[in-house]
């Protein structure tokens, strides 16, 4: 869970920088950039999101160019560029939700939350927004909430999630 929520000016921490370094030892030296996702979600998840100056920061820490974090930061959809909410739902709507009802799942989360996908309700609360395939098909309609994954969707149980957050 970040702490600084959307925090204007995005440093990382010692002990960010302390994880990045435990991450690395997971690697021989000269595979050092193999760190390069870990320590992405090292620096979003202190932080809520990846500004660019976090972005040149982790590739520093990493030890890689610039362009091969904002290759990998740009690439994939769990990493954030923008404030996001502090609870973020990531709702899928391909090929197996969709034939399972992600349309109406979709339709009761904008309307109970009044926020469309990529905006964040007012209070800064929660983020909606729509992602391809999470490879968890065979609990379609799905949905991730932060890093859980949750499944077989009904509009009762996006009531209940709703009524869980913090
Ligand atoms: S289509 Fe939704 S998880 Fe695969």
């Amino acid at each position: 869970m970040s702490n600084q929520k959307g925090s204007a000016e995005q440093k990382l921490s010692q002990q960010a920088l302390e994880q990045i370094e435990l991450e690395a030892a997971k690697y021989p030296p000269e595979n050092r950039a193999s760190t390069i996702m870990a320590a992405l979600t090292i620096a979003q998840d202190e932080h809520n999101y990846l500004s660019k100056p976090l972005i040149e920061e982790v590739a520093q820490a990493v030890g890689v160019p610039v362009v091969r974090a904002y290759e990998v930061a740009t690439f994939y959809s769990m990493y954030q560029h923008k404030p996001c909410g502090e609870n973020v739902i990531k709702v899928c709507t391909n090929i197996s939700c969709m034939l399972r009802g992600s349309d109406e799942i979709v339709e009761h989360l904008q309307s109970r939350l009044g926020i469309k996908f990529g905006e964040v309700t007012s209070d800064g609360k929660v983020g909606l927004q729509e992602v391809e395939c999470l490879a968890a098909c065979a609990g379609a309609p799905m949905l991730q909430l932060n890093k859980d994954y949750i499944e077989n969707l009904t509009t009762e149980s996006i009531d209940k999630i709703l009524e869980g957050l913090k």
